[in-house]
């Protein structure tokens, strides 16, 4: 079901200059549909906008987003990715989490219902799961998140629902595992500040001899670290692609996960970026943080099935070296200390 051609349609990227709504931009373009990012740059890059026009809006304004929309009220289309994210800052700042996702995306519905614009695809997460230990997780499973980042997520997509059955909003919420990689000409990729996130950090500690952290050893898996499903960026960007002729097809609503249906421990992501990079990825070993599961991966089938989705990019090599690509050419004066 890959879309290939979006006949010059014009497609509102919300959160477009952030790490998964760049390469969802540079896909959109490259199927031939002109992608219009909204975004107020508290998280995402200037740099990172280059397919299509941009609008400064911040979503927890609310005149300033349907003043947005108004511009362009012919858009029929949004894909919307602007979120906080950093999971530790929620569980300390849950005010400003529930601010900027929720009442932000709130803001977003309105602005929707009052424009033309009445199909949403919406980046929520495999956080809104919880603590399942039945895996793979299939998307049927009671949600029960446990961050405030989870909940916020979930939260949205009660708010997205309601809008479905109140105001005929079509909508596609898309449960993504763990994000990874980036593009292969290497000019957008994760750019993250804090970065939290496992492959961007061990590189980092492969190129400059630093110490990474490892959050337990003790875990039941195949080497007691945690296991997660990788899915390269460019297969998530797309889910949307397929996500988009969907709804043309019809479809009104859904939930789909979209992963890859594999996981990889901390260890087998630390071989394979020592493999890819020639560095040696020096880390220790901390104690488990609370919340972390074992072992989390995506039952995929839904996807396979509803949006005739698969992936293309995500085996694990080709995940790490392109994140490399990227991570080199943006330090560059990379100048490694092994
Ligand atoms: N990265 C992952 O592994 C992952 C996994 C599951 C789900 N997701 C979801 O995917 C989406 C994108 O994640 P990402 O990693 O690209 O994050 P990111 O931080 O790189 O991008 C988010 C973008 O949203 C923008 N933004 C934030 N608040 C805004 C506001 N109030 N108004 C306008 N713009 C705002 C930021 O400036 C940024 O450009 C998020 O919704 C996230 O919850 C990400």
């Amino acid at each position: 079901m890959r879309l290939k051609n979006l006949n010059g349609r014009p497609i509102i990227v919300v959160g477009g200059a952030g790490y998964i709504g760049s390469h969802v931009c540079k896909t959109i373009s490259s199927k031939g549909g002109i992608p219009i990012v909204f975004d107020n740059f508290s998280a995402g890059h200037e740099h990172s906008i280059k397919w299509g026009p941009n609008e400064l809006v911040d979503l927890r304004d609310s005149q300033a987003t349907l003043n947005a929309f108004e511009k362009y009220k012919s858009v029929e289309t949004v894909i919307h990715l602007a979120s906080s994210i950093e999971v530790s800052h929620g569980e300390n700042f849950p005010s400003e989490f529930y601010t900027n996702n929720v009442l932000g995306t709130l803001n977003l519905l309105n602005a929707m219902k009052n424009t033309n614009a009445k199909k949403i695809i919406f980046s929520s997460t495999c956080a809104t799961y919880g603590e399942i230990d039945d895996v793979p997780i299939m998307e049927t499973v009671t949600q029960n998140p446990s961050s405030v980042y989870g909940k916020t997520k979930l939260a949205i997509e009660h708010m997205i629902e309601s809008f479905h059955k109140a105001y005929s909003l079509d909508y596609i919420i898309l449960r993504y595992f763990n994000a990874a990689g980036a593009d292969p000409e290497g000019d957008i990729g994760e750019e993250h500040d804090p970065e939290t996130h496992l492959i961007p950090n061990a590189l980092e500690a492969a190129a400059n001899g630093k110490l990474m952290e490892i959050f337990g050893d003790d875990y039941d898996t195949i080497d007691g670290t945690c296991m997660r499903d990788y899915i390269h960026v460019n297969d998530i960007a797309a889910a949307h692609i397929n996500s988009i002729k969907a709804q043309e097809n019809g479809l009104v609503s859904a939930d789909i996960n979209i992963g890859t249906g594999t996981a990889y421990s901390v260890f087998q992501i630390i071989n394979m970026i020592e493999k890819v990079t020639g560095y040696n990825v020096k880390y220790k070993i901390c104690k488990r943080r609370a919340g972390d599961l074992s072992k989390l991966y995506a039952d995929t089938s839904k996807a396979e099935m509803i949006l005739g989705f698969k992936t293309k990019y995500s085996d694990l090599e080709n995940i790490i070296q392109t994140a490399w690509n990227f991570y080199k050419n943006k330090n560059e004066r990379f100048n490694p200390k092994k």
